[in-house]
């Protein structure tokens, strides 16, 4: 039995996806920029799309901007809020994925004298609002850019309270959602965030596609130079068919929500308790097993002591398809900067595991996945 478990680094795309998606690669080609038949249809596709998305996220058409995925959006975001010289400080935390932490990086070798805060955060990984309102005090015009859904641990940050002391202090707030839309609802128009990204590729649509939304008084000038498509928001000839699918996708997590978390929620309690009945000491991390968490993320410590962890390569050999951290990170050797900077050792982090649910996993298929994972562990235990 092969058995994927990774749905939180991509999952696979549905059949009624792909069927929606099938037209625009198939039979419906030209450019959505042109104003004769072809290119308007394409342009009706595409419109309609971003309607749909407005619908099940509450906010207006023109607020949404689609792009290649979450990483773009987040860099169109976190870059445009600094190049227009809108903010002098990026507030952010340790625990953000990649798309954020690495174009901060990259922001502050670029502009020397921008301003960099970390915010503290709770034994969960969340972070502390009281300290985010803390540094806020002072006024400095200021992004902050926290995740929503931790991609590593499951840890949920509490958007409602840290958009208001956003609001509050005059910040604009930008928030990586890549894992929880599609997963949670959303009523943009009365959240108090400025900025939110999605990511078809985590809710069974296509990769490669994804979308910004944007709050109009927020600033965001374009990432890409070009012509003037998504309203001289993101250059570039749109991909139709990878855009009708983002929205199905969406649309389709929207209607099967509550059916779709009650899935997963089974999943993972199935798999804890699964993994605690079987493997000694064994445990999770930040708070990965508590009800607040992602029903989709459960991150296990296995009680081993090897600096170079070899589980996922024994768990790859037995069909098992799990991540050691983020997706770009899957495979490799090195442990997640998330669990680092939550305070677990570089051995605690090498020996866990992040196994990610999704609507095509069986309970069937994690007691497998448990069984085999106390025959790979167990012994090794004994050594
Ligand atoms: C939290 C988070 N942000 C951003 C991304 C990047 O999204 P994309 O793969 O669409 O570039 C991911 C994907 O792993 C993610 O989990």
């Amino acid at each position: 039995m092969r058995v994927y478990l990774d749905n939180a680094a991509s999952t696979p795309l549905s059949p009624d996806v792909l069927a929606a998606m099938m037209p625009y690669l198939a039979e419906q080609y030209g450019n959505p920029s042109s104003i004769h038949y072809h290119g308007r249809r394409l342009r009706t596709a595409i419109e309609d799309a971003r309607k749909t998305i407005a619908q099940v996220l509450d906010c207006a058409p023109a607020e949404v901007v689609f792009t290649s995925g979450g990483t773009e959006a987040d860099n169109t975001i976190l870059q445009g809020a600094v190049r227009c010289g809108a903010v002098t400080r990026i507030v952010t935390s340790a625990v953000e994925h990649h798309a954020v932490l690495h174009t901060v990086e990259a922001l502050q070798n670029l502009y020397p004298d921008l301003r960099l805060s970390l915010v503290e955060l709770d034994d969960h990984g969340r972070a502390q609002p009281d300290h985010l309102a803390d540094i806020l005090a002072d006024g400095v015009p200021t992004l902050v850019s926290l995740i929503h859904g931790n991609n590593e641990t499951g840890a949920l940050n509490n958007l409602e309270a840290l958009g208001a002391i956003c609001r509050q202090h005059g910040a604009l707030f930008h928030s990586d959602t890549v894992q929880t839309i599609g997963l949670l609802p959303f009523r943009l128009c009365q959240q108090p965030v400025d900025y939110v990204v999605a990511s078809a590729h985590k809710f069974y649509g296509p990769r490669g596609v994804g979308f910004y939304y944007r709050n109009p008084s927020a600033p965001c000038p374009p990432l890409l130079m070009g012509g003037g498509q998504e309203r001289n928001q993101r250059a570039g000839t749109e991909d139709v068919a990878a855009i009708v699918g983002c929205a199905v996708a969406l649309k389709l997590a929207a209607e099967h929500r509550d059916a779709h978390r009650k899935h997963l929620q089974t999943l993972k309690q199935a798999m804890m308790d699964g993994l605690r009945e079987r493997i000694p000491g064994v445990g999770f991390n930040a708070g990965s097993d508590s009800p607040e968490s992602l029903p989709t993320v459960l991150s296990v410590h296995f009680p081993l002591q090897d600096e170079e962890s070899l589980l996922l390569y024994n768990l790859d050999i037995e069909q098992i398809s799990a991540s050691g951290g983020s997706a770009c990170a899957s495979g490799s050797l090195h442990p997640s900067h998330v669990l680092q900077a939550l305070g677990y050792d570089r051995c605690h982090a090498a020996n866990s595991v992040r196994f990610s649910f999704g609507s095509q996993n069986t309970l069937e298929e994690v007691h497998h996945v448990v069984a085999k994972l106390a025959d790979i562990v167990v012994p090794q235990m004994a050594m």
